[in-house]
């Protein structure tokens, strides 16, 4: 038996993974002409752009804005809920899902996930849903389609939206359709890291034509232009005008968002295959017909193994594979100390304390005891389109090496 990397010996991995450049000569083309024609504000970029993703998904509107954070505002704005109404959403997420939701006054709960996909629970969705439930937000973990069929039929039975937080799922499937298009909305960010990138930069689309009104008006300051006589803001809304230069690099990045997502799905499934038979882990779980885009790979160590994920995580880090464990470490609502104590704006409970609020809403722990159990016990590895097979059967070699140099202890 090899001995580990950990305990002195030879790890499994010297040389460093490759790497790569997301943008190059295609963007730059893009981004010459946008500095060439002087305006930087949007325009004709930002138009093609809209389009080009719009197309893209088939989608009716395609709404742009300046982060992920901002697309899912969109999406929040474009369903108009009154303050203290409630929106369900996922504990697994990034804080960029939450803040839209307390900025437009609203309330998250929280729907335990399951712990086959690592997303939402429908049962427990079902649960949650109260006459002040406005809408749902569905996050697909990972690039791992949630089980929209189950999460749909709960949607529909009580006329409730769906959001599809797509941030780490440009292009991913669920049962052969594309995540984003199955709930009445979907979100994207162009963050730096995300599978195609404006470095910041979101995407909301629809196809409902109130929605796609309300979201184009929403990131324009609110502002019907256009109309004679004195302006006018038609609703309250922000700036958030995507600009020329990011769509100009969004513009190269449609491009190249569907060869990068089969080739993260080509590697994270075959490491998912080869490391399917190594005792004490498990991997995420993918809904059959489903295609995983995998912004990270995550598996658990078993409840039951004489190891934990950060005793895991180290000795594969030593192994010379980079990776960490339990990814946000906690629910999203307790890592928001303003959420926990419900003092959000200034020292007010607002919109806690709204005379039309439900006043049993709480975030504590044990709320989410399936989300907790995973994260304790995920461990979590960067696989990229820069890697080849060799790569990913050294990153098999290290888990197999791990898991078995573990559980000898
Ligand atoms: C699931 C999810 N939702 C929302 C966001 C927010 O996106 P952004 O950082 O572009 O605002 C992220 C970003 O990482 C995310 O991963």
């Amino acid at each position: 038996m090899e001995k580990l990397a950990i305990d002195g010996g030879q790890p499994v991995r010297t040389k460093p993974f490759p790497s790569g450049k997301k943008v190059g000569e295609e963007e730059l083309e893009q981004l010459r002409e946008v500095i060439e024609s002087g305006n930087m504000f949007q325009g004709a970029k930002v138009q093609e752009f809209r389009e080009g993703f719009a197309k893209m998904y088939g989608s009716k509107y395609c709404v742009s804005s300046t982060s992920g954070t901002a697309s899912i505002h969109v999406g929040v704005a474009m369903v108009n809920p009154n303050p203290s109404d409630e929106i369900i959403t996922s504990p697994i997420t990034d804080i960029g899902t939450i803040i839209p939701i307390i900025y437009q006054n609203c309330i998250p709960i929280f729907a335990d996930i399951e712990p086959y996909t690592w997303n939402m629970d429908a049962a427990d969705l079902e649960r949650k849903i109260t006459e002040k439930t406005k809408a749902i937000i569905v996050v697909h973990l990972f690039g791992n389609a949630a089980d929209m069929d189950a999460i749909m039929a709960v949607a529909k039975r009580h006329n409730i939206p769906v959001i599809e937080d797509c941030s780490q799922a440009h292009r991913s499937t669920y049962r052969g359709k594309l995540v984003g298009t199955i709930g009445e909305i979907g979100c994207f960010s162009l963050q730096q890291s995300k599978h195609m990138t404006t470095g910041d930069g979101g995407m909301t689309i629809t196809d409902d034509d109130d929605y796609g009104a309300r979201g184009t008006f929403f990131v324009d300051k609110g502002w019907q232009r256009g109309l004679p006589g004195a302006r006018q803001y038609i609703m309250l809304g922000m700036n958030y005008r995507m600009t020329e230069l990011q769509a100009a690099v969004g513009i190269a990045q449609l491009g190249k968002v569907e060869q990068v997502t089969t080739l993260r799905n080509r590697n994270g499934d075959l490491l998912t295959e080869l490391i399917s038979d190594v005792n004490g882990i498990a991997t995420q779980g993918v809904i059959e017909g489903s295609k995983h885009t995998y912004w990270q790979y995550g598996f658990t160590v078993d409840s039951d193994a004489n190891f934990t994920a950060d005793q895991f995580s180290q000795a594969l880090s030593k192994e010379g594979i980079s990776c960490g464990a339990h990814y946000i470490g906690k629910p999203i609502f307790l890592c928001q100390q303003a959420l926990v104590n419900k003092t959000i704006f200034g020292d007010s409970h607002h919109p806690f304390d709204l005379p039309a609020a439900r006043k049993d809403v709480e975030y504590t722990e044990g709320l989410c005891p399936v989300t907790e159990a995973i994260l304790n016990r995920m461990v979590t590895i960067g696989i990229s389109q820069f890697l080849a097979e060799e790569d990913i059967l050294d990153i098999a070699k290290g888990i197999r090496k791990v898991a078995e140099g573990l559980a000898r202890k």
